[in-house]
This record gives C-alpha cells, sequence and structure tokens, in this order.
C-alpha cells in the first residue's frame, strides 16, 4: 500500500494524499503556494463560510481540472444570511459569497450535519444530504461552531478511506463538546482540531471541553491547527488571520497534557508535509538542521 501525505496548510487548511484520491479541508492559501497549486485533489471539504475557511481565491484556483470533482460546503455558503456585510462583520463578505460566484454550481453541493449540538431549544430538522458515498470514500457530517443562525448549519467532516482504513474528521471551528460526537467513537484516527477548550495563561479555563470531546471521540491522533506562529516559513503571511501564538511548544505541551495519553498529539507544523508510513499510519518524522549562516559570526569574535 502507498503511503500517504498530511499537510497543514496554516489556519484550518489541511489536506489528504492518498494517492487514489486526495481531499482537502478549508484550504486558504496565499503568496507563491496559491500561485504554483495546481488543481490536485478529488474533493474539497469546506466548514463554514467564513472568508479564512471559505476562500473564493484559493477555490478558483483548486475547483477545476480533470481529477477534481466536487466541493461540498455547508448551507451557509451558499444562502448566507443578509445582508452578509452587515451580518458577518469581518468574518465574511459580500464579494464571496455565494460561493457559486467563484465555483461552477454544478461542482457545488450542501451538506448538512447529521449529528447535531441541539440543546432542545432549536428543534430541528434538516433534509440532508448528510453522508456520502464517493466510491473509496465514505463521508458523514458533525455540526461544527460558529453558525450564524440555527437554520444555516455549519459542518465538521469525518472522511474515511473504506480499503486502507484510515480516517479523518474536521472539525471546522468547533467551540462546545456535544453528545451526539459519542456516535464517532473508536471512527478516527486522524483529529483535526482547531479552536475547542483551549486556555491562554491567565484566561477563563476551557481545558474541561477539550477533555469532553477526546473522551467522546477517543481518536488515535490529535493534530492542533488553526493558530500561526511568526515563523518566516508560516504559510500565512504576518497581518492575516489567525493570530501568533507565543509559545508553540507550551501550546502543544498544555493540549498534550489535557488530553493524556490514550491519544496522541501530532505537533505538525503549517507548511510541512508529513509521510505517514501505511497501512500503520505512523508518521514518518523527517528534520534536518538548517545553519542561518555560511560563515560563523563567532571567527571574528
Ligand atoms: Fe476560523
Amino acid at each position: 500500500m502507498k503511503n500517504a501525505f498530511l499537510r497543514w496548510w496554516g489556519c484550518g487548511a489541511f489536506d489528504v494524499m492518498l494517492d487514489d484520491v486526495n481531499f482537502a479541508f478549508d484550504p486558504y492559501l496565499f503568496g507563491q503556494n496559491l500561485e504554483r497549486i495546481e488543481p490536485c485533489y478529488d474533493y474539497i471539504f469546506i466548514s463554514h463560510e467564513h472568508f479564512d475557511h471559505c476562500h473564493p481565491k484559493t477555490l478558483q484556483k483548486l475547483c477545476r481540472g480533470e481529477r477534481f470533482k466536487k466541493l461540498f460546503v455547508n448551507p451557509g455558503c451558499i444562502t448566507p444570511a443578509l445582508p452578509i456585510d452587515e451580518k458577518y462583520g469581518d468574518a465574511a463578505f459580500d464579494r464571496d459569497l455565494p460561493i457559486t460566484k467563484h465555483v461552477a454550481p454544478e461542482k457545488v453541493e450542501v451538506l448538512y450535519p447529521k449529528y447535531l449540538q441541539d440543546d432542545g431549544q432549536w428543534n430541528r430538522k434538516f433534509h440532508g444530504p448528510f453522508e456520502l458515498d464517493l466510491g473509496s470514500l465514505n463521508v458523514e457530517t458533525i455540526e461544527s461552531g460558529e453558525n450564524q443562525t440555527p437554520d444555516l448549519p455549519t459542518c465538521g467532516y469525518l472522511v474515511t478511506h473504506k480499503e486502507k482504513q484510515i480516517s479523518f474528521l474536521h472539525i471546522g471551528d468547533l467551540h462546545h463538546p456535544y453528545p451526539a460526537l459519542r456516535e464517532l467513537r473508536d471512527k478516527v484516527d486522524f483529529f483535526i482540531h482547531m479552536k475547542l477548550g483551549l486556555t491562554e495563561w491567565q484566561g477563563s479555563n476551557l481545558t474541561d471541553r477539550l477533555v469532553e470531546i477526546v473522551e467522546l471521540v477517543r481518536p488515535k491522533y490529535f493534530i492542533p491547527t488553526h493558530y500561526r506562529t511568526d515563523r518566516i516559513a508560516d504559510p500565512i503571511p504576518e497581518g492575516h488571520w489567525p493570530p501568533n501564538v507565543t509559545d508553540t511548544c507550551a501550546f502543544i505541551e498544555s493540549i498534550r497534557e489535557a488530553i493524556g495519553e490514550q491519544t496522541q498529539v501530532l505537533p505538525f507544523t503549517a507548511g510541512v508535509e508529513y509521510e505517514l508510513e501505511m497501512p500503520d499510519k505512523k508518521v514518518i518524522w523527517k528534520w534536518n538542521w538548517q545553519n542561518s549562516w555560511s560563515v560563523p559570526p563567532w571567527r571574528e569574535g
């Protein structure tokens, strides 16, 4: 079986290359990355209509070519709350939505969440579709966070390659765990995490949310994303969302300590492609020393 390749592209953008089928979640590219990327995905999944998750400039480049088949979106990408600029503030813009202004409508399909974050007061019933059979892939949806209104739900995606027996859960900007996520227990290999349950130094303690979602889902691996660093190599340029984390090691370690040993944290660096040994699904860590000088500055004393 061929090895798999995973990459976090910055913000919530993550891609999975399985050779026979490739897919991306919330692609959001800039500069040279945006210029150089070729359409290489079969499917793209969008969690919600905010600019940093549903990004027209990136989607215009990716949603074309022979390989590309479908862009799956939550309902707000097609029927956003109106008027957009007023309702969403800086999170979504009239120029961007509906996304069918930028991607051919026949290439776009709306999905609704199968597992809902219902606390009983909304009494919502969506007609679906909630899941997909894409041949080699099976897709199920969960409700994510940051919806504009209860009837414009946002989506997380559980994508499973049936034959390779490997699965990825992208949770979108989910903030609260909820009981229905128990249905995903032991079905998730790679949990792509964003905002949920993070506690800043001296901020209000949200760790119980992080512990709760990991206990509900019990993924094998946990990949923190949706932050940026001040590294020159970070694919999201300075001045763009999301904000910098001041201490990446402390950030990762705080997550690792909170979620315990059952699930392994994978501290990916944005922009780096990681190879998975298949069928074991084990990351092959690669790194090098990298000098920032050619003549040692200490030679001169
Ligand atoms: Fe976001």
